[in-house]
């Protein structure tokens, strides 16, 4: 299996030791499922790594835009993550957790003047300021309030992540974050000293998604540090706080290698040491921003087989109860993912065929040429890695409602979010 939590007994999957095919009959399909151990294991890996290795202190804090809804939050804090928050709606969650606002980082390239307001009225214990528009507002909007706000300033290293397009974000020619090459990455760091109603305590960058080599960090770790040497030669500043962002990749198929979280922080905990150690800078608290290696491999979603459709020499259609609405990632991406037939774990997966979804699009599917074990019509089939970036990116196209998400957790079941009914699908419009 592709996980530890993925195991087969007696002809049906389990995962984190429950019955997937009973979990579907008790509480229907689409169905998202979350390991909440596996969570907790993740969080783990990075607190555990950052304490041991982090050459100056560290912490990680979860990327709530992999998967934010309420549930999520109260175990985040239970494993002392912090959180990075990109929008009024993430902060409005986490906080209605009981999340502790201090250990927010609010991140986002555009934050309208009523996004800045917001947040500095919850409390959130940092922004990070994408762009010097964002800068002159906040100081303005903090000024007014009599604050002086805590800040990491985004900066652009220019490094390619070797990652797919739509993920990577730390080149020269992106909308994130302002670019290190220009030289306009050092006006920005001199415009935010000078302001008197914020305190920067470093620098932010994120370099892109789903990495699993170590070099893009590393080389991300090596201009971040000759940036912050020749502006503090310049100006006297002192990056306190180097936070470099999330992107360590998950494996979602078996052509993905394994990562292992601890190692991979150790490696960039020991590239930051040395880095510092060679240009003679006292090293800053070390931040990542994990998202994918925290919720991805915690996740699976469920589906039943409604209808097959063989095409002899074409293609095999298997089509389910689920869309592109609740996983939109191989539409959007050409994301490959790992599916199991959970009614048949003990046959052979040597059944060739697409399974798409039921949306009035022909690109709805999860996946092409995948092998399963020879489906029927009511069988569960179960989709792994699908904790990131499916429920936090669904929508309600064709007017689907959205599933409900159980988590598990020492072998107990409980709904963390509720199925969408058809009056949640109307109650924003206007009655006639
Ligand atoms: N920090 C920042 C500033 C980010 O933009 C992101 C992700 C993260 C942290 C978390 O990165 P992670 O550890 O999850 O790789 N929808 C795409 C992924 C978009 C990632 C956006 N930013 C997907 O489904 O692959």
């Amino acid at each position: 299996m592709l996980h530890t939590n993925i195991t087969s007994e007696g002809g049906s999957l389990r995962f984190a030791g429950q019955d997937v095919t009973e979990l579907a009959r008790r509480f229907g399909t689409p169905l998202y499922l979350l390991d909440v151990d596996r969570v907790r294991q993740n969080c783990r890996a990075y607190t555990a790594a950052l304490s041991e290795f982090a050459p100056n202190g560290g912490a990680a804090m979860y990327a709530s835009k992999s998967l934010c809804f309420t549930g999520i939050y109260p175990v985040i804090a239970e494993e002392r993550m912090r959180a990075d928050v990109v929008s009024c709606g993430e902060i409005y969650t986490a906080v209605r957790a009981g999340f502790d606002p201090a250990l927010l980082y609010f991140h986002s390239n555009n934050k309208t003047a009523e996004d800045i307001e917001y947040a500095l009225d919850a409390g959130v214990g940092c922004f990070v300021v994408d762009n010097p528009e964002e800068l002159a507002a906040l100081n303005a909007a903090a000024a007014e309030r009599g604050k002086t706000q805590q800040v990491l300033l985004r900066v652009s290293p220019g490094i390619d992540p070797h990652t797919f397009k739509a993920v990577a974000t730390g080149q020269l020619d992106s909308k994130f974050g302002v670019a290190i090459e220009t030289g306009d990455a050092e006006r920005f760091v001199r415009a935010a000293v000078d302001c008197a109603n914020v305190d920067v305590l470093g620098l932010h960058c994120h370099i892109g998604s789903q990495i699993f080599d170590a070099a893009p960090f590393v080389d991300a770790i090596a201009a971040m540090t000759d940036f912050i040497s020749d502006i503090s030669l310049k100006t006297g500043f002192v990056c306190r706080v180097l936070d470099l962002g999330g992107g360590v990749g998950v494996r979602y198929t078996d052509k993905d290698p394994e990562v292992d979280i601890y190692t991979s922080v150790r490696t960039i905990c020991i590239a930051l040491a040395s880095a510092c150690a060679e240009k003679g800078l006292d090293a800053p608290f070390l931040l990542l921003e994990p998202g994918r290696s925290i919720s991805a491999d915690a996740g699976m979603t469920l589906y039943t087989v409604g209808s097959i459709k063989e095409l002899p020499g074409i293609r095999n259609w298997v089509c389910i109860d689920g869309s592109m609405d609740d996983n939109p990632r191989y539409c959007l991406y050409g994301s490959e993912y790992t599916v199991y037939n959970a009614s048949r774990a003990d046959e052979s997966a040597d059944y060739v065929c697409t399974v798409a979804g039921r949306c009035c699009e022909s690109g709805d599917m999860i996946g092409e040429g995948l092998s399963i074990a020879r489906p029927r019509v009511g069988d569960v089939l179960a989709v792994a890695v699908t904790g990131s970036y499916n429920y936090s990116m669904a929508s309600n196209y064709n007017r689907l409602p959205r599933p409900a998400l159980i988590m598990l957790e020492n072998g107990e079941a409980k709904v963390g979010i509720r199925r969408e009914t058809f009056e949640d699908l109307v109650a924003c419009d206007a009655e006639v």
